[in-house]
């Protein structure tokens, strides 16, 4: 039995708490007003940045990301700051060159941030190798991030191995990440418990609500020793968020594992959000069941919603169903990928296309094509070898690390920036989304 000792609690609510209920909608304004209270919490950490909030705020919140992070920065004067890097992918949907990777670690440490969660969607630990890298050398803190997943090649022995892998790697903690909340709490134990015995590193748990499990496997992760849970505060916890972090603190105080944290604190907080929350109505995706689809088809929330939306526009809505039932035949094709950003999409799409058609793999998107081609990496199994030679024939897939094979892409962005630089990471978001940046740029400097 692991010594039992204090939990620690990650604040998830400004960063994947709007990203899962509110679009990732909030804005930079709505989230500075409270950060003298969320630091009296004590936290152990604030995740506060990345993973999908890059994007929206030049998309959809005409803000600049790093403006955010210099903000969270200046405002959370004593907490660690957190955010969640897609490997390779940095904060974007495909693979960048290592000279982006790097500028982006780079400017991203020097503007404040201090603990990186780095993941690759298919667990294919060469495209986290230079990240991990990166951040190590900027002296800032690598979270080596195991996706969880089931499939038959899933299995215990597997979380075992890519765990002892990022060690060997030199993360500085581990984190168990379960972005569709199918993580039930026997399997949860079980693995925290193999880490916490066999690699006696930092763990911390990430799980969404939306089957219902959550905050029951957080319990039993608590049993095993985890030592961080991520929560949102009650008023952005739940559905597709995380488990609440007061009903965490209830649970278990008075505990050898009590939180320490305030509750009377934590509910004015909440209260506060409860009204934040109420100006992002028209995102709001909130139901008040869980979402149990993806326990029968391993389907998040998020992915639903998009064929809905996809099926409507070609009248095919009826056509739901067995699109739903197609995905984990796709994913088995496709060599059992987690569904996390962009696996998710990749699989989805070709699961819609192969139904909405009515024949397999007659058309296959680019993604899937490069999928195929191992531009993405290496697939947790083999891949359907007759279902490969129908969308990319004889063509020989690559078997090295995808990055590997991209140019330098800074010089280019460099110079498309020129126009519109006010600052050196514009360059970066440059790099990453080209176009969201340029119109970025536009509508800001002509404001000035
Ligand atoms: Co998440």
């Amino acid at each position: 039995m692991t010594e039992p000792r204090k939990v620690l609690i990650c604040d998830t609510t400004m960063r994947d708490g709007h990203q899962s209920l509110l679009a990732t909608r909030m804005r930079t304004e709505h989230m500075l007003p409270i950060a003298e209270k969320v630091e009296q919490v004590g936290f152990y950490s604030i995740e506060i940045w990345g993973g999908a909030t890059f994007d929206t705020c030049m998309r959809f919140c005409n803000e600049d990301p790093w403006e955010r992070l210099r903000a969270a920065r200046k405002h959370f004067k004593n907490s660690k700051l957190q955010m969640l890097l897609r490997g390779q992918n940095v904060v974007g949907y495909k693979h960048y060159a290592d000279d982006v990777l790097e500028e982006f670690i780079k400017r991203t440490v020097d503007n404040g941030l201090d603990i990186f969660r780095i993941f690759d969607a298919l667990n294919d630990t060469r495209n986290m190798e230079k990240a991990i890298e990166y951040v190590k050398r900027e002296g800032a803190h690598a979270q080596g991030t195991v996706v969880y997943t089931i499939s038959p090649v899933h299995d215990y022995d597997f979380y075992m191995r890519m765990g002892a892998e990022l060690k060997e790697m030199g993360v500085d903690s581990l984190c168990l990440k379960d972005m569709a909340g199918i993580l039930a709490p026997m399997p949860a134990y079980e693995i925290i418990k193999g880490w916490k015995e066999n690699l006696g590193l930092m763990v911390q748990l990430h799980c969404h609500y939306t089957s219902g499990m959550a905050s029951m496997t957080y319990l039993k992760a608590v049993e095993a020793g985890v030592d961080v849970l991520d929560c949102a505060v009650s008023s952005m916890a739940l559905q597709s968020s995380q488990p609440a972090t007061e009903s965490m603190v209830a649970a278990l105080k008075d505990t050898p594992y009590d939180t320490g944290l305030d509750l009377g604190l934590l509910s004015e907080i909440s209260q506060y959000f409860r009204e934040v929350r109420a100006n992002y109505a028209e995102f709001d995706n909130a139901s008040c069941s869980p979402d149990t689809n993806v326990l029968t088809y391993q389907i998040p929330g998020g992915m639903i919603s998009n064929f809905i939306a996809q099926l409507k526009e070609q009248n095919a809505l009826h056509k739901l169903p067995e699109v739903l039932a197609e995905v984990p035949r796709v994913r088995e094709d496709f060599g059992y990928p987690p569904l996390v950003t962009p696996s998710s999409q990749i699989v989805g799409a070709q699961a819609a296309l192969n139904v909405v058609l009515g024949q397999r793999y007659m058309i296959a998107t680019d993604e899937v094509k490069n999928y195929m081609r191992g531009y993405y990496g290496r697939p947790p199994a083999p891949v359907n070898e007759e279902v490969r030679k129908k969308i990319i024939g004889d063509e020989k897939p690559i078997d090295c690390r995808p990055a590997d094979l991209i140019e330098p892409e800074l010089p280019k962005a460099r110079e498309a920036c020129e126009p519109y630089k006010r600052q050196e990471e514009d360059v970066v978001s440059m790099a990453i989304f080209p176009q969201v940046a340029k119109a970025f740029f536009e509508a800001r400097n002509g404001k000035e």
